[in-house]
């Protein structure tokens, strides 16, 4: 038997204050309740070059576009409010919003890729699609599998990223992110923090440079949005906004909403399904057909068993 009951942290005032309060500073000032939603694709245009110029800019920096939205694949006001919010989650400066996790793994590839860094290390398992996006070469990456303990020995001169899931998709295996972070040296951790969600792991604090949510799972909530988002500094969400605006996987603002909600009660939710699943686990710990039961050290919803005997049995 391989669990632990859960330890998951009450969250402390500052993270559940936070899912309810962060990227909607400015409600009470405009007089509302709840984020108001913004379906407009493009906006009134009165000065031509000004707003050419800032498309450029924003094009060839991907900085945050200061004034008035121009158009939707750049930037949106109710995504945005999930970016802040998700970013003061997870403790890091920025966050970038797509319309899945799959989409949101591609451009931390694609911009990675961009600066001839091709070659991944990764911790096997992944969750599958993750597994087929590095191994498969849709996007030219070439990937080294290895243990977390062979991962500063893989580390390459072209390598441009490390990944890690903790808790893993669908072993439940996970990570000493502190441990890995340092054997990374300069190359960026991106530590998919889907299982977790940041009311149990905050892998940033750890020195993840990147953590990637299929935010279509918890951060949602309610199986209703699908959506992906990659919390970092500045600098990495930057290239990170040129690569959406180049290629275009932009969240939906209905989208952008919902996840905003779904926030709301994350800390909520998160311990009441640990608490669920912990005991879950628990039982099935106890029973004589169940091999061995998987849950995480950190909680979480998820648990995975190990049965005797065969399919057929
Ligand atoms: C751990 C994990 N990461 C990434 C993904 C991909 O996310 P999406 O389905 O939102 O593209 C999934 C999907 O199940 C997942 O479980």
């Amino acid at each position: 038997m391989e669990f632990a009951p859960s330890n998951a942290p009450a969250p402390t005032r500052a993270l559940a204050t936070e899912a309810v309060h962060a990227g909607r500073e400015d409600l009470v000032q405009l007089g509302l309740h709840a984020a108001p939603i913004d379906l407009s694709t493009t906006y009134p245009s009165y000065d031509v070059e000004g707003e050419a110029a800032r498309i450029d800019a924003f094009a060839s920096t991907g900085g945050r576009l200061d004034g008035p939205p121009v158009y939707a694949r750049l930037d949106n006001p109710t995504t945005a409010r999930f970016e802040t919010a998700l970013a003061r989650l997870e403790g890091t400066e920025s966050a970038v919003a797509f319309a899945s996790g799959m989409a949101a793994l591609t451009a931390v590839l694609l911009v990675r890729a961009s600066m001839g860094l091709r070659h991944v290390v990764a911790v096997r398992p992944l969750y599958g699609c993750s597994d087929h996006l590095l191994d498969g070469g849709l996007l030219g990456t070439e990937v080294t599998w290895t243990d977390p303990a062979g991962v500063a020995a893989a580390i390459r001169p072209d390598t441009g990223l490390v990944m890690v899931e903790s808790p893993a998709n669908p072993t439940l295996s996970e990570a000493d992110i502190a441990a890995l972070a340092h054997s990374c040296g300069s190359v960026p951790l991106l530590v998919d923090n889907t299982f977790a969600t940041p009311v149990l792991q905050r892998p940033a604090e750890q020195g993840a440079r990147l953590v990637l949510h299929s935010a279509t799972k918890y951060l949602g909530g309610h199986g209703d949005v699908m959506g992906g988002v990659v919390a970092c500094d500045e600098e990495f969400a930057a290239a990170l906004r040129q690569v959406r605006f180049a290629t275009g996987g932009v969240l939906h603002p209905m989208a952008g909403y919902l996840l905003l909600r779904g926030l709301s009660t994350l800390p909520v939710r998160v311990r009441a399904a640990s608490a669920t699943a912990a005991d879950l686990a628990r039982r099935l710990s106890a029973d004589p057909r169940v091999a061995r039961v998987h849950y995480p050290s950190v909680g979480g919803a998820m648990v995975s068993f190990e049965v005797y005997g065969t399919r057929a049995t």
